[in-house]
This record gives structure tokens, C-alpha cells and sequence, in this order.
């Protein structure tokens, strides 16, 4: 069986490595893996490929930045020939980006079974660009791979056939629980404690420029308490660039370059609490039990409010103010990672997929022997 993945931009990397793994393992399995190149610098990308044990990708599209339409419809001309060359019998594609949309639109024209990782999540926003992805993913693919209960009910919701849904688990924890005995011995040893830990890079957040001053100035304030440590996404250093801003202004708050994998896990799992717009960093904190604060609205990951740690402030700072000096007062319960906390967020969502995948392989050659023995 050939099974072709796509990746693209950060947070598809740590969903691609364990299936990857867990397939490889696998007996008549023969595995391409296609980077589009949605991210291109080494430390949005090659770092993730090395500390993640990734095999150097067969096919890279070089595709690189762009505006969503452009991002999106070019990824879809350079990939249609590598699917038509390469033959694949499924190509996986992960999350939410525009990667993921723009391969499995490739695939469903050209009749390529697709099966989506991270299948059923909605914000139910669709001011952002990752929803409509989500949307349109699940619509065209042909197996889901769910990692919570709500996934499956959003899917059943929009009409997507039961049989279809496969309930998995979470497969960007299965590489936190394999690397975190690693990433502990990376903790950066240059850094100040104690501190909070601040990913920014959702438009809603960083495009609107005064917004984004207005944060930055709410961390500012916060860094009286402790240490802020910030590493940048390029494109929020983009938009702080044209604010003007290159460096911060406050001594405790540190903006930093992006960090690769294994150092930003170490710094999660000692921070007294994570600032973020992340969604893959809300699963995170979850599992570690480290409480995060989430500068947005709503969430497609309402298990992280309900089974986790993770709050949503929204736009409100006081209430931001407010969450951090009462986590900062009730400093009694010290994180622990918790492979219990949600249901199949243990480690093994990949090999889940990959018992999914062969036993759909083996029913089909079944149905077809029983065809062509005119069986029924
Ligand atoms: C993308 C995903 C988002 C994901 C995020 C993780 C979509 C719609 N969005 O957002 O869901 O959470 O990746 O990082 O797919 N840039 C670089 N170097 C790089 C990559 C990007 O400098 O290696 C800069 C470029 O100037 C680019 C900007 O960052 O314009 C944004 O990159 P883009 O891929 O458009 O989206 P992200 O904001 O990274």
C-alpha cells in the first residue's frame, strides 16, 4: 500500500512524525512524504524535520508565502503531478492549514482517497481561515480521524456518513509523550525564571495593529510580576516590525527568535502559565497540566476548557490581568503531565490511524476477491 503525506507549515509536523513512525512499523506499506513549503525558513521548519526524527521529505513544492488564494491555488498545481507520478493509494493530510486544504481539494478531484488528521474541530468562527479549511477538509475526505468525542458529533452534524469517523485520539501528544523525557535535558539554560510563556500569531490578533500594540503593552505591564518570555512567529515580527517595534521596552519582557520543538516543549513545562493563541498549545498545556490563558473568543479545542487547563480571555486584558495574578496566588499545585486527563490523549492516536488505515485495506481486497469470485 502507498501512502502519501502532505505537510506544510509548523504545527503539521508534530501530527505528521508519529503517523509516519507508526506506519513504517507496518508490514506492505510504502510511505512518500510531500513538504509544500508553506514554511521555509529552518527555524519554522528544518529544525522541527531533525528534532522530530522526520524523514527528509521525497518532494518539496517550494511554495513559500503568499495571500491565501495565491498559497493555496499554487499548492495545488505543483502537487496535482506529483499525485498523478506517484500513484498513492491514500494521501494523509494534517490540521487545519492551507496546506491541508489545498491537497485534499487535489485529491477528491482526482478520486484519491484522502483521510484528514485532526478531522471534526470547529471554532465555529469562520472569520479565520483555519475553520473554512476545517470545514472544507472534513467535507472531502474519506476517513476521519477525530481526537475527541465533539469532533465526531461536529462531523455527524454537517452530515458526514458514521462510518467514516474514526475516533483516535490525540496524535500531536503522542510526540509530546515520546519527546519529553528529551526535551527536558533542552531546557534553554540562558533564560530567567520565573517566567510566563507568550506565543502570539493569529491575524485576529497580530494583523490589527493597534490591538497588537495594545497587547504588547498589557505584557509589558505583566512583566512587572515576572519574566515574559515570548519567542516571535515571523509574522507577528512582520506586523511588530511595522509598528515600529524592534525590541522590547520593559527589562523582563524578552522577545525572542521562534524556538524549535524540543526547547519550547522544556519551557512549557515549567512556566507558571502559558499567554497563547495557539491551538496546538492549549492541547499542550492540557496534557501537562500547566494553566494557559487564550487570547481569543472561542476555541475549536472545547475539551481544553472542559477536561484542561486553558481559559479563554478573548480581547478582555483586565480579565487577562486578573486570570495571571490569581494563578500567580495559587501557586500550591505544580504542573504534572497526564496522559489520563482526556480520553486517548496517550501516546497512541498514530497507531490507532495506522490499525484504521490496513483494516480498511484489508476489507477492501476482501469485497473485491468476494467480486471477483462472484461472491456478494
Ligand atoms: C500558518 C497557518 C496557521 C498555523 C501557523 C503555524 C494557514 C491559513 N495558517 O499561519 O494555521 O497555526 O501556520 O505557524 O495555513 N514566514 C516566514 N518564514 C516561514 C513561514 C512564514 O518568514 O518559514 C512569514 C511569511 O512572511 C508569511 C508569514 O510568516 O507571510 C505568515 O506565514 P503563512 O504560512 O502565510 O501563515 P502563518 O501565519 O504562519
Amino acid at each position: 500500500m502507498h501512502i502519501l503525506h502532505v505537510v506544510g507549515a509548523r504545527p503539521n509536523f508534530m501530527k505528521a512524525a508519529p503517523v509516519l513512525r507508526a506506519l513504517a512499523a507496518r508490514d506492505a506499506v510504502r510511505q512518500t512524504l510531500v513538504h509544500t513549503g508553506q514554511h521555509y525558513d529552518s527555524t519554522m521548519s528544518g529544525v522541527f524535520f531533525q528534532q522530530l526524527g522526520m524523514p527528509e521529505p521525497d518532494r518539496n513544492l517550494e511554495i513559500g508565502s503568499g495571500t491565501h488564494a495565491h498559497q493555496t491555488a499554487a499548492i495545488m498545481v505543483a502537487f496535482e503531478p506529483v499525485v498523478l507520478e506517484t500513484k498513492p493509494d491514500l494521501v494523509l493530510v494534517y490540521g487545519d492549514v492551507n496546506s491541508t486544504v489545498a491537497a485534499a481539494l487535489v485529491c477528491s478531484k482526482l478520486r484519491i482517497p484522502v483521510g484528514h488528521v485532526e478531522a471534526g474541530l470547529r471554532s465555529r468562527d469562520r472569520s479565520m481561515p483555519e475553520e473554512i479549511n476545517r470545514l472544507l477538509t472534513d467535507q472531502i475526505s474519506d476517513l476521519l480521524f477525530t481526537p475527541s468525542a465533539d469532533g465526531d458529533e461536529n462531523l455527524l452534524r454537517e452530515g458526514i456518513a458514521r462510518e467514516k469517523i474514526h475516533r483516535v485520539g490525540n496524535v500531536m501528544i503522542d510526540t509530546l509523550v515520546r519527546l519529553l523525557p528529551r526535551a527536558i535535558e533542552c531546557f534553554p539554560s540562558n533564560l530567567p525564571s520565573p517566567y510566563a510563556l507568550v506565543t502570539l500569531h493569529r491575524p485576529s490578533n497580530v494583523d490589527d495593529l493597534p490591538w497588537l500594540r495594545n497587547l504588547l503593552a498589557t505584557l509589558s505591564d505583566l512583566s512587572a510580576q515576572l519574566n515574559i518570555i515570548f519567542p516571535v512567529h515571523p509574522r507577528t515580527r512582520e506586523r511588530l516590525t511595522e509598528l515600529g517595534i524592534t525590541k522590547a521596552h520593559a527589562a523582563r519582557l524578552h522577545l525572542l527568535e521562534p524556538l524549535p520543538y524540543l526547547e519550547f516543549l522544556a519551557l512549557q513545562t515549567r512556566a507558571r502559565f502559558v499567554i497563547t493563541d495557539s491551538g496546538g498549545i492549549q492541547e499542550e498545556t492540557t496534557f501537562l497540566g500547566v494553566p494557559c490563558l487564550t487570547i481569543r473568543e472561542n476555541t475549536e479545542r472545547p475539551i481544553t476548557l472542559t477536561h484542561g487547563t486553558n481559559q479563554l480571555v478573548g480581547r478582555d486584558m483586565q480579565r487577562l490581568q486578573e486570570a495571571a495574578a490569581e494563578i500567580l496566588r495559587n501557586d500550591s499545585v505544580a504542573a504534572a503531565p497526564n496522559p489520563s486527563r482526556v480520553p486517548l490523549w496517550d501516546g497512541h492516536a498514530a497507531e490507532r490511524i495506522a490499525d484504521v488505515i490496513l483494516q480498511q485495506r484489508s476489507r477492501a481486497a476482501n469485497h473485491s476477491l468476494l467480486r471477483q469470485s462472484g461472491g456478494n
